[in-house]
């Protein structure tokens, strides 16, 4: 293993237990464990965000999405098939199975309050660095992989629209993902210090994401309530997220407009649902009576909401950074 792996791997033994403990509960309370199973996957895990073969981001998504399927699998009570699908990860993440049963026990990590302490120091020293645009494009090349060269991510919604996003707010989530304090393990390898460099690389990346024009071609939501939808963002999002969608940049609220519907609806989840540990408690409490019905129509809703003219793209807009 490289100086540098090894450094990664140091940093995913801190949340791997957390990702690991959350997901063996969903499943520990679906079907009876198999401790097995728990086990690849635990394994998995750590293997996926050390990456130690440095295998490049096609081919991290493409594990990632194999070990969804596999706890799909699982939870349909197909454990044989659930085991080979992640069996095929192994080869795709270019690590022998003997090196893959390697992996140690993982010691007691940081508590939350440790995690948020850390964040919260990386988002406050980034905030007052003058962005470097040089410096910043360098940086995005390493996230282009997954997020596309235009900052669009994935109409699935598994990559997030991040173009346009605000920048205290990229700088807010990017602080939190790299100190643990929230979970996205797939790009933990890439927006690392390693990868692009401590507060300053942060500042510069936000600040080159922000100024990219936002694609108004996102996936949207089934659009069969759009009324209730409506009326559900009206009485109970607009005081934060703003009338369009937009967020508020000085309180790092995202804009949550023109993004994938997907998307959206996972993080919704997970935040009514206390999984994603870096959400605001006043919105947790506002939306914790929201049925699935609610989530789909309030989020259909809000995938259609778009950003001013002005920070559109325009139709056929290519990153000229990018183009050949
Ligand atoms: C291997 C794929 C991959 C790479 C490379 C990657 N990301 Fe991500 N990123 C993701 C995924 C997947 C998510 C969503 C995680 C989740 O579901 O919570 C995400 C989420 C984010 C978010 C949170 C967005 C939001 O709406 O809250 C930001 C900001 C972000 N990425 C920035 C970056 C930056 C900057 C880089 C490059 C330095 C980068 N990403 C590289 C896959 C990647
Ligand atoms: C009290 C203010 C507040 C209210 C009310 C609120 N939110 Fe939020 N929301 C936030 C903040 C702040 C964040 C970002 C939290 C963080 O830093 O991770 C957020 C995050 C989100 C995200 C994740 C965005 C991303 O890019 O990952 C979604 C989706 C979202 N809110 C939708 C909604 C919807 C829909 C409603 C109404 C049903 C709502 N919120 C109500 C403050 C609020």
């Amino acid at each position: 293993m490289s100086p540098s792996a090894a450094c990664r791997f140091q940093w995913s033994r801190r949340i791997a237990p957390l990702a690991i403990t959350a997901l063996a509960i969903v499943l520990a309370s679906a079907v009876p464990a198999s401790a097995d199973f728990i086990d690849d996957l635990t394994r998995l895990d750590a293997a996926l965000q050390a990456n130690a073969a440095r295998v490049g981001a096609p081919a991290v998504l493409s594990c990632q999405a194999r070990r969804h399927s596999a706890v799909r699998l699982y939870e349909a009570g197909e454990i044989t098939r659930a085991e080979r699908s992640l069996k095929f990860c192994w080869t795709i993440l270019g690590i022998s199975e003997t090196e893959a049963m390697a992996v140690p026990a993982e010691p007691p990590g940081p508590t939350a309050e440790e995690l948020e302490a850390r964040a919260n120091r990386e988002f406050q020293a980034a905030m007052v660095l003058t962005p470097n645009p040089t410096n910043g494009l360098k940086a995005f090349r390493e996230c282009t992989g997954c997020h596309t060269t235009e900052g669009w991510g994935l109409k699935g919604g598994t990559v997030p629209q991040i173009a346009g996003q605000h920048r205290t707010v990229l700088i807010k989530q990017l602080a939190d993902i790299r100190a643990g304090n929230r979970d996205a393990f797939v790009m933990v390898p890439y927006a690392s210090v390693d990868s692009i460099g401590g507060p300053q690389a942060v500042a510069d990346v936000a600040a080159y994401i922000e100024s990219l024009e936002i694609s108004v071609d996102n996936s949207k939501g089934p659009g069969r309530d759009l009324e209730r939808g409506q009326q559900l963002y009206a009485e109970n999002c607009v005081r934060c997220h703003g009338s369009n969608g937009e967020g508020d940049a000085a309180a790092h609220v995202p804009r949550i407009h023109a993004q994938h519907f997907n998307y959206l609806v996972r993080q919704f989840q997970w935040i009514r649902d206390g999984k994603r540990r870096n959400a605001n408690a006043e919105m947790i409490d506002q939306i914790q009576r929201f049925g699935d019905e609610d989530v789909s129509a309030v989020l259909d809703y809000v995938s259609r909401l778009v950003p001013p003219e002005a920070l559109q793209a325009p139709p056929g807009w290519k990153n000229p950074d990018f183009a050949q």
